[in-house]
Protein backbone atom coordinates (compact mmCIF):
# COMPACT_ATOMS: atom_id res chain seq x y z
CA UNK A 1 0.00 0.00 0.00
CA UNK A 2 1.24 3.45 -1.20
CA UNK A 3 1.06 6.51 1.38
CA UNK A 4 2.19 9.98 2.28
CA UNK A 5 3.67 11.07 5.50
CA UNK A 6 5.19 14.06 6.74
CA UNK A 7 8.95 13.34 6.81
CA UNK A 8 9.64 12.46 10.53
CA UNK A 9 12.65 11.22 12.39
CA UNK A 10 11.41 7.79 11.76
CA UNK A 11 12.01 8.54 7.91
CA UNK A 12 14.60 11.04 7.63
CA UNK A 13 17.69 9.02 6.80
CA UNK A 14 16.10 6.45 4.55
CA UNK A 15 14.41 9.23 2.64
CA UNK A 16 18.11 10.98 2.28
CA UNK A 17 19.23 8.28 0.08
CA UNK A 18 16.42 8.42 -2.41
CA UNK A 19 17.31 9.75 -6.07
CA UNK A 20 15.70 9.02 -9.54
CA UNK A 21 17.96 7.79 -12.30
CA UNK A 22 20.78 10.65 -12.84
CA UNK A 23 19.25 11.25 -16.01
CA UNK A 24 16.01 12.00 -14.42
CA UNK A 25 17.37 14.25 -11.39
CA UNK A 26 17.47 17.74 -13.47
CA UNK A 27 13.39 17.14 -12.95
CA UNK A 28 13.16 17.12 -9.42
CA UNK A 29 16.02 16.72 -7.87
CA UNK A 30 17.29 14.28 -5.36
CA UNK A 31 16.57 14.01 -1.93
CA UNK A 32 19.95 14.71 -0.26
CA UNK A 33 19.32 18.04 -1.85
CA UNK A 34 15.50 18.78 -1.82
CA UNK A 35 14.80 17.14 2.22
CA UNK A 36 16.94 19.44 3.36
CA UNK A 37 16.11 22.33 1.56
CA UNK A 38 12.33 21.76 2.43
CA UNK A 39 13.35 21.88 6.00
CA UNK A 40 15.35 25.26 5.97
CA UNK A 41 12.49 26.80 3.89
CA UNK A 42 9.35 27.80 6.84
CA UNK A 43 6.19 27.09 4.43
CA UNK A 44 7.52 24.10 2.88
CA UNK A 45 6.67 20.58 3.84
CA UNK A 46 8.41 17.82 3.33
CA UNK A 47 6.47 14.39 2.36
CA UNK A 48 7.56 10.53 1.83
CA UNK A 49 5.73 8.67 -0.14
CA UNK A 50 5.97 5.11 1.74
CA UNK A 51 5.18 1.80 0.06
CA UNK A 52 4.49 -0.69 2.92
CA UNK A 53 5.75 1.67 5.26
CA UNK A 54 9.10 1.76 3.57
CA UNK A 55 10.74 5.31 1.83
CA UNK A 56 10.47 4.69 -2.09
CA UNK A 57 10.22 8.67 -2.89
CA UNK A 58 9.79 12.14 -1.90
CA UNK A 59 7.47 15.19 -2.81
CA UNK A 60 7.48 18.64 -1.18
CA UNK A 61 4.11 21.09 -0.43
CA UNK A 62 4.23 24.67 -0.20
CA UNK A 63 1.50 26.98 0.12
CA UNK A 64 3.66 29.96 -0.60
CA UNK A 65 5.61 29.15 -3.43
CA UNK A 66 5.84 31.42 -6.24
CA UNK A 67 3.95 29.34 -8.32
CA UNK A 68 0.60 29.91 -6.81
CA UNK A 69 0.32 33.04 -8.20
CA UNK A 70 -1.09 31.13 -11.08
CA UNK A 71 -3.99 29.80 -9.30
CA UNK A 72 -5.04 33.61 -7.96
CA UNK A 73 -7.75 34.12 -6.33
CA UNK A 74 -7.70 30.53 -5.24
CA UNK A 75 -5.50 29.83 -2.62
CA UNK A 76 -3.13 26.76 -3.84
CA UNK A 77 -0.37 24.58 -2.31
CA UNK A 78 2.53 23.89 -4.54
CA UNK A 79 4.02 20.44 -5.49
CA UNK A 80 7.28 20.42 -6.22
CA UNK A 81 10.53 18.13 -6.22
CA UNK A 82 8.79 14.48 -6.98
CA UNK A 83 10.16 11.59 -7.91
CA UNK A 84 10.29 8.01 -6.97
CA UNK A 85 13.26 6.34 -6.70
CA UNK A 86 15.23 4.65 -9.69
CA UNK A 87 14.72 0.99 -8.09
CA UNK A 88 11.43 0.95 -7.83
CA UNK A 89 9.64 2.90 -10.57
CA UNK A 90 7.40 1.85 -13.06
CA UNK A 91 5.57 -0.22 -10.37
CA UNK A 92 2.17 2.41 -10.09
CA UNK A 93 3.99 4.29 -7.05
CA UNK A 94 3.50 7.66 -8.60
CA UNK A 95 0.02 7.26 -9.83
CA UNK A 96 -0.63 5.42 -5.86
CA UNK A 97 1.15 8.68 -4.38
CA UNK A 98 -0.53 10.87 -6.89
CA UNK A 99 -4.31 9.39 -6.28
CA UNK A 100 -3.07 9.98 -2.12
CA UNK A 101 -2.94 13.40 -2.28
CA UNK A 102 -5.75 15.30 -2.14
CA UNK A 103 -6.89 13.84 0.79
CA UNK A 104 -3.39 14.90 2.32
CA UNK A 105 -3.20 18.30 1.14
CA UNK A 106 -6.77 18.97 2.24
CA UNK A 107 -5.90 17.36 5.72
CA UNK A 108 -2.75 19.57 6.08
CA UNK A 109 -3.90 22.45 4.18
CA UNK A 110 -7.75 22.99 4.48
CA UNK A 111 -7.56 26.27 3.12
CA UNK A 112 -6.22 24.86 -0.35
CA UNK A 113 -8.75 24.85 -3.18
CA UNK A 114 -6.35 23.36 -5.75
CA UNK A 115 -2.50 21.50 -6.13
CA UNK A 116 -0.63 23.33 -8.94
CA UNK A 117 2.83 22.31 -10.46
CA UNK A 118 5.11 23.10 -13.27
CA UNK A 119 6.37 19.96 -15.40
CA UNK A 120 8.90 20.51 -18.35
CA UNK A 121 8.12 20.21 -21.48
CA UNK A 122 10.61 17.31 -22.18
CA UNK A 123 9.50 15.31 -19.55
CA UNK A 124 6.37 13.84 -21.02
CA UNK A 125 6.11 10.72 -18.73
CA UNK A 126 5.60 13.10 -16.38
CA UNK A 127 3.06 15.09 -18.05
CA UNK A 128 1.14 12.26 -19.04
CA UNK A 129 1.11 10.73 -15.48
CA UNK A 130 -0.34 14.25 -13.68
CA UNK A 131 -2.80 14.24 -16.39
CA UNK A 132 -3.94 10.80 -15.90
CA UNK A 133 -3.98 11.76 -12.13
CA UNK A 134 -6.59 14.54 -12.96
CA UNK A 135 -4.03 17.68 -13.21
CA UNK A 136 -5.39 20.12 -15.75
CA UNK A 137 -3.23 22.06 -18.05
CA UNK A 138 -3.86 25.89 -17.49
CA UNK A 139 -2.05 26.66 -20.92
CA UNK A 140 0.24 28.99 -19.03
CA UNK A 141 3.74 28.72 -19.42
CA UNK A 142 6.10 28.93 -16.61
CA UNK A 143 9.59 30.03 -17.88
CA UNK A 144 12.00 30.22 -14.49
CA UNK A 145 13.19 26.43 -14.89
CA UNK A 146 16.60 25.97 -15.55
CA UNK A 147 15.63 23.59 -18.25
CA UNK A 148 13.28 24.73 -21.21
CA UNK A 149 9.62 25.75 -20.48
CA UNK A 150 7.35 23.77 -17.89
CA UNK A 151 3.66 23.74 -18.56
CA UNK A 152 1.13 24.56 -15.63
CA UNK A 153 -0.65 22.21 -14.06
CA UNK A 154 -3.50 22.36 -11.81
CA UNK A 155 -5.49 19.96 -10.03
CA UNK A 156 -8.93 20.83 -8.41
CA UNK A 157 -9.25 19.70 -4.73
C1 LIG B 1 7.69 10.57 -13.24
C2 LIG B 1 7.90 9.53 -12.13
C3 LIG B 1 7.56 10.18 -10.78
C4 LIG B 1 6.96 8.34 -12.38
O1 LIG B 1 7.10 7.44 -11.29
P1 LIG B 1 6.68 5.90 -11.40
O2 LIG B 1 6.41 5.39 -10.02
O3 LIG B 1 7.65 5.18 -12.23
O4 LIG B 1 5.30 6.03 -12.19
P2 LIG B 1 4.19 4.88 -12.36
O5 LIG B 1 4.81 3.53 -12.15
O6 LIG B 1 2.99 5.24 -11.54
O7 LIG B 1 3.88 5.00 -13.91
C5 LIG B 1 3.00 5.96 -14.43
C6 LIG B 1 2.98 5.81 -15.95
O8 LIG B 1 4.19 6.31 -16.50
C7 LIG B 1 4.82 5.31 -17.29
N1 LIG B 1 6.25 5.42 -17.12
C8 LIG B 1 6.92 5.52 -15.94
N2 LIG B 1 8.24 5.63 -16.19
C9 LIG B 1 8.39 5.62 -17.54
C10 LIG B 1 9.51 5.73 -18.40
N3 LIG B 1 10.75 5.87 -17.92
N4 LIG B 1 9.27 5.68 -19.73
C11 LIG B 1 8.03 5.55 -20.23
N5 LIG B 1 6.92 5.45 -19.46
C12 LIG B 1 7.11 5.49 -18.13
C13 LIG B 1 4.31 4.00 -16.72
O9 LIG B 1 4.41 2.96 -17.67
C14 LIG B 1 2.88 4.37 -16.41
O10 LIG B 1 2.09 4.32 -17.57
P3 LIG B 1 0.69 3.54 -17.58
O11 LIG B 1 -0.16 4.28 -16.57
O12 LIG B 1 0.24 3.67 -18.99
O13 LIG B 1 1.02 2.16 -17.15
C15 LIG B 1 9.35 8.98 -12.14
O14 LIG B 1 9.69 8.59 -13.45
C16 LIG B 1 10.37 9.98 -11.65
O15 LIG B 1 10.64 10.06 -10.44
N6 LIG B 1 10.96 10.76 -12.60
C17 LIG B 1 11.99 11.72 -12.26
C18 LIG B 1 11.47 12.93 -11.55
C19 LIG B 1 10.37 13.65 -12.29
O16 LIG B 1 10.35 13.73 -13.51
N7 LIG B 1 9.46 14.20 -11.49
C20 LIG B 1 8.41 15.04 -12.00
C21 LIG B 1 8.81 16.46 -11.80
S1 LIG B 1 7.54 17.62 -12.29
Amino acid sequence: MVCLRTVDAAVRQQVLGLAPAPRQARFSGVAADTLPAAERHHTRQAVAVLRDEQPVGFLALDHADPICRYTVPEPSVALRAFFVDAGVQRQGIATAALRALPAFVTRQHPQAQCVVLTVNFVNPVAVRLYRRAGFVDTGRMHLGGAFGPQHVLVLPL
